[in-house]
């Protein structure tokens, strides 16, 4: 058997074991099973790829592309084994967004290399190679460059307010049907100046699209970029004539696109409406009304307040991911449930900065599966709960989602926590959440502001209990 043909195998191999990975990293009890599919897909595909640059190297004679091959691997593993170990979890989806403008770049780069390597192409196949030069490059420089600014956003190097250019959606709509235009021309006509065209096109795209969607629908923003990586990846393949690389970015592609469909669902927004670019979202109305005095409580009285209180329902945040505060938390919950005190969880879908950051957390310091709860179990039962405790969230149960229209988060599906007997919210400031909303629940009657480190004051109430 020729190595060609082992390499096709082990292809078609890798790619069933990328389709189990994604099954199983559907559900929490198989998620595990699901990263080591996905880790063994990927090494039978590097090896398979090692060997076939080897084969072709030994016929050829030119070993120059196996030792780039072997560099680009060293190199790669080295800094993506440095970047694994050393990300905080809160830092995830600025190392995704990362992560997925590279992809965007290789596409790019493939795309010019189809071009300026001049593959021998039978005459008929011209124009269809042609054409994917230019998709590869195009959906490459908008991965590429969209990326960046979710990176820039998420890490807080760059406002997360939607930029608001007059004729935004105008301005889209030009930009695709330039892309088109461009495309038919090359196809007719390969000149550089048309490849540089498309490149500086598809990079002003890219950053257009995502700096004109507000901070609170990034996350759908980060797995739209997942599944454009995936079809930059699936047009690379295309010019690379490689199937798995066409397999496994068609799976990225469809699987981002779903997943950003349902969170687009659960965040009540419209899915095309934010994979164009915030298409049809008016600008935030900029008065930060006026909604009176906060009240602030101590750790005492909070205590006081939790062992006197029948049920308790803590509604988690990115806050308590930044302090650490998980583990003080659980040792919280177990003398409260010790005193015969009903303690729940309520997780919203977007908690956090990552889909499940909460309820990863949550396990990490040993908290029951079975009293984490989502949104739509607990929201009903808010009303009749003593004691929310919200442990640094903000627009996830700001009411103005609910009550007022003109929010940049109106609609958004939020925990009604102001329903409850009392809540006590934990946070250092008055600052605004990430979607930079101010937040009315702070100055409800029955609301009360905790300031300070998540974590410090929590095991202050637990000192006090
Ligand atoms: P946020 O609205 O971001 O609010 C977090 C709050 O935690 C802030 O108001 C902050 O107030 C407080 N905080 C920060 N550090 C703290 C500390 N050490 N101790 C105590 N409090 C601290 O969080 P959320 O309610 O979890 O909402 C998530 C937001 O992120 C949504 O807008 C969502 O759309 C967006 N987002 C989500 C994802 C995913 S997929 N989950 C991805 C990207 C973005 P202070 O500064 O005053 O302390």
């Amino acid at each position: 058997m020729t190595v060609d043909a082992l390499a096709g195998a082990a292809y078609i191999v890798a790619a069933l074991l990328f389709i189990l990975s994604l099954a199983g990293l559907s559900k929490h009890e198989s998620a595990r099973s699901g990263v080591l599919f996905g880790i063994s897909g990927m090494t039978i595909a590097l090896l398979a790829t090692i060997a076939l640059t080897i084969a072709n190297a030994w016929t050829t004679g030119a070993f120059i592309g196996l030792a780039l091959l072997l560099v680009a691997v060293l190199v790669g593993a080295g800094i993506g084994l440095w970047r694994a170990r050393v990300v905080e979890m809160t830092g995830m989806p600025e190392l995704i967004a990362l992560l997925h403008s590279f992809v965007g770049l290789a596409a790019v780069l493939v795309g010019w290399n189809g071009y300026l390597a001049h593959p021998e192409i039978a005459a008929e196949l011209a124009g269809i190679h042609n054409a994917e030069v230019f998709i590869g490059v195009f959906i490459g420089g908008v991965t590429f460059t969209g990326s960046i600014v979710a990176y820039l956003k998420l890490s807080a190097k760059m406002s997360s307010k939607p930029l608001m250019l007059p004729g935004k959606n105008v301005l889209n709509v030009l930009a695709l049907v330039g892309f088109l235009a461009l495309t038919v021309w090359f196809v007719v006509d390969q000149q550089l100046w048309l490849l540089v065209a498309v490149t500086l096109l598809s990079f002003a795209l890219g950053w257009h699209l995502v700096a004109s969607i507000g901070g609170g629908d990034m996350p759908v923003v980060v797995s739209m970029l997942n599944s454009y990586s995936g079809w930059a990846a699936a047009a690379a393949g295309f010019l690379l004539n490689n199937d798995l690389l066409i397999v496994t970015g068609a799976l990225v592609g469809s699987s981002g696109a779903y997943l950003s469909y349902v969170m687009c669902k659960a965040m009540n927004r419209s899915f095309l409406s934010v994979i164009a670019g915030g298409f049809g979202i008016a600008a935030p109305s900029a008065s930060d009304a006026e909604y009176g005095e906060h009240r602030e409580i101590t750790a005492e009285s909070a205590a006081e307040m939790l062992t006197a209180a029948k049920s308790v329902v803590i509604t988690p945040g990115y806050g308590m991911a930044v302090a650490h505060a998980q583990y003080p938390v659980a040792d919280l919950v177990t003398r409260l449930r010790e005193r015969g005190v009903d303690v729940r969880f309520g997780i919203h879908p977007v908690a956090g900065r990552l889909p499940g950051h909460m309820n990863v957390l949550l396990a990490e310091a040993k908290v029951p599966y079975d009293i984490v709860l989502s949104m739509e179990e607990v929201n009903d039962d808010l009303a009749a709960t003593s004691v929310v405790l919200v442990i640094g969230a903000n627009d996830t149960v700001n009411p103005a989602a609910a009550e007022d229209p003109s929010s940049p988060i109106a609609g958004m599906p939020v925990l009604r926590v102001w329903e409850a007997e009392n809540v006590i919210v934990f946070k250092r400031s008055m600052a605004a959440g990430y979607a930079g909303v101010q937040n009315p629940l702070f100055f409800r009657d029955n609301a009360t502001m905790l300031f300070g480190d998540a974590k410090q004051k929590v095991e202050d109430i637990i000192a006090a209990l």
